[in-house]
C-alpha cells in the first residue's frame, strides 16, 4: 500500500516514530472519527476508543466489505496461526478459546511468579553492572519477558533464538500498511512459527511438566473443546503477545524516566509510587498503539456513521494522551496521576488483554529494581526506534550504569 500525500494520519512522515503523538493530537482535534483515504477509519479520542472496544464489534477481517482494502488485508490463504487465535475470533469461538486459556493462565499463577521475576531481573542487572555501558533492550527489556513466557509455557531453550526472530516478523501483521515483501515475510514466519509450536505441543504430550503448555494440552484432551490447530494458535499468540509488548513497556518506561529526571527522582524516593508509575508508563508511551475492529452493521460514533464492513483502528496511544480525559498536562509524565489507571493500553471489552497482570508485574519489578540499583543510570547514546507502527518501542537503547 502507498500513502497519498497530504494526510491527517501518515506513519511514514519523517519523525513519526520519535513522536506519533503530534499526529494523534491533530486527529483528535480536527477529525476524531476519521475516514482515511485508504479506506479504514481511525478513532482517536479516549471515550470513543473505550466505547468502540466495549461495543463488542467483530475482530474477524473476513467481515470486511469486498474491495481493494479487503484484498490487501486478507491474503488469499488467510493468516495461519493468528487467524485461529482468540485475538482474531468472534463469539462463540472467542468465548470458548478465551475461557479455556483463562482457566490455566490464572492470577494466582502469575502472582506466584514474582520471586522468579525478581531473580531474572537481578541477574540481568548484575550483567549490566559488569558491562557499564550497554543496550537496555538487549540486556533487560527483551530477555525478561521472553524468559518469563518461555518458562511459563515450558519451551526448551534450544528453540529461543529462531522463535525470537520469527515473532519479530509476525507482529508486523498487526499493522495495516505493509509492502509485498513484508507480507510474504510475515506469511513465511507465521508458517514456520506454527510448525515449531505444533512440534512443541507434540513433544509436550510425551514430556508433561508443571507448565502452561502441559495444562493446555490436557485441557484439549479432557474437554474436547478445541482442535489441534486451535491449540497451536493459542500457544503462538501467548508466546508472541507475552514478550513483544512488555519489552516496550519496560524500554518506553525507562526512556520516559530518563527524559523526566524529576519523575525518576520521585520514583527512587517513593517506591510506593511503583504501581501507579507502571499505569503512567503504559499511558504515556503505549507499548501497543492500536487495535482494530470490523463493523458488521452501521456503527455511529459522534456525528459519523461508520458503514458495515469497515475496518476501524482504535488508537490506544492517542486515547491515552487525550487532554479531554487526562487534562491539560496529558503530554507530561506524572507518576502520581490518579487517572493513569484508566489508560486503555490493554484494550477494553471482550478482548481485554489476558496478560495484563503479568505485564504489570514484570514492568514494576524491572523498572523499580533498575532505578534503585543504578543511581547514575543515564543515556549512553541515541535510542533507535524499532520502526513499528503498532508495537512501538526502541530497537536499541544505549544506557550507562556507572558514573562518568
Ligand atoms: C490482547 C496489550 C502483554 C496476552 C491484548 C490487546 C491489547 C494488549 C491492546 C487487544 C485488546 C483488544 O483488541 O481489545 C498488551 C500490552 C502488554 C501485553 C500493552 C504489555 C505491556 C501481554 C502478555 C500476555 C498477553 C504478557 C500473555 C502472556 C494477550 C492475549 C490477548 C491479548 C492472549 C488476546 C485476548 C482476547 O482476544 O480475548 N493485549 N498485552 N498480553 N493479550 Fe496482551
Amino acid at each position: 500500500m502507498t500513502m497519498p500525500d497530504e494526510l491527517l494520519y501518515n506513519p511514514f512522515a519523517p519523525g513519526y516514530f520519535n513522536d506519533p503523538y503530534a499526529q494523534y493530537k491533530v486527529l483528535r482535534d480536527e477529525d476524531p472519527v476519521h475516514q482515511h483515504p485508504l479506506g479504514f477509519w481511525f478513532v482517536s479520542r479516549h471515550d470513543d476508543v473505550a466505547a468502540l472496544l466495549r461495543a463488542g464489534l467483530s475482530v474477524e477481517v473476513r467481515n470486511l466489505a469486498p474491495g481493494e482494502f479487503r484484498d490487501q488485508v486478507v491474503p488469499e490463504e488467510g493468516r495461519g496461526a493468528l487467524d485461529l487465535s482468540m485475538l482474531d475470533r468472534d463469539p462463540p469461538d472467542h468465548t470458548r478459546l478465551r475461557s479455556l486459556v483463562t482457566k490455566v493462565f490464572t492470577r494466582r499463577r502469575v502472582a506466584a511468579l514474582r520471586p522468579r521475576i525478581e531473580q531474572l531481573v537481578d541477574a540481568a542487572l548484575d550483567r549490566m553492572a559488569e558491562k557499564g555501558d550497554c543496550d537496555l533492550v538487549e540486556e533487560l527489556a527483551f530477555p525478561l519477558p521472553f524468559a518469563v513466557i518461555s518458562e511459563m509455557l515450558g519451551i526448551p531453550e534450544g528453540d529461543h533464538a529462531r522463535i525470537r526472530e520469527l515473532s519479530g516478523t509476525l507482529v508486523r501483521s498487526l499493522e495495516i500498511v505493509a509492502d509485498d515483501e513484508t507480507v510474504n515475510a510475515i506469511a513465511a514466519a507465521d508458517a514456520e512459527l506454527t510448525a515449531i509450536a505444533a512440534d512443541l505441543v507434540e513433544w509436550k504430550r510425551g514430556n508433561p511438566g508443571e507448565d502452561l503448555l502441559t495444562d493446555l494440552v490436557q485441557a484439549e484432551h479432557e474437554g474436547q473443546v478445541l482442535d489441534r490447530d486451535e491449540l497451536v494458535a493459542q500457544v503462538v499468540l501467548l508466546y508472541v503477545a507475552g514478550h513483544e509488548t512488555t519489552v516496550n513497556l519496560i524500554a518506553n518506561g525507562v526512556n520516559a524516566l530518563l527524559r523526566n529526571p524529576d519523575q525518576l527522582a520521585a520514583l527512587r524516593d517513593r517506591p510506593e509510587l511503583e504501581a501507579n508509575a507502571v499505569e503512567e508508563f503504559l499511558r504515556y508511551d503505549s507499548p501497543v498503539q492500536q487495535t482494530r475492529r470490523v463493523t458488521t452493521e452501521p456503527f455511529t460514533l459522534r456525528d459519523k456513521e461508520i458503514p458495515a464492513g469497515s475496518f476501524v483502528i482504535a488508537c490506544l496511544g492517542s486515547a491515552n494522551r487525550d487532554e479531554r480525559f487526562y487534562g491539560s498536562d496529558a503530554d507530561q509524565l506524572r507518576l502520581d496521576r490518579p487517572e493513569a489507571r484508566h489508560q486503555v493500553s490493554f484494550g477494553a471489552g471482550p478482548h481485554h488483554c489476558l496478560g495484563a497482570a503479568l505485564a504489570r508485574l514484570e514492568g514494576e519489578v524491572a523498572i523499580g529494581r533498575l532505578v534503585r540499583r543504578f543511581p547514575d543510570l543515564g543515556f549512553a547514546g541515541a535510542l533507535e526506534w524499532n520502526g513499528r507502527i503498532n508495537l512501538h518501542g526502541p530497537a536499541t537503547f544505549p544506557v550507562t550504569v556507572h558514573s562518568a
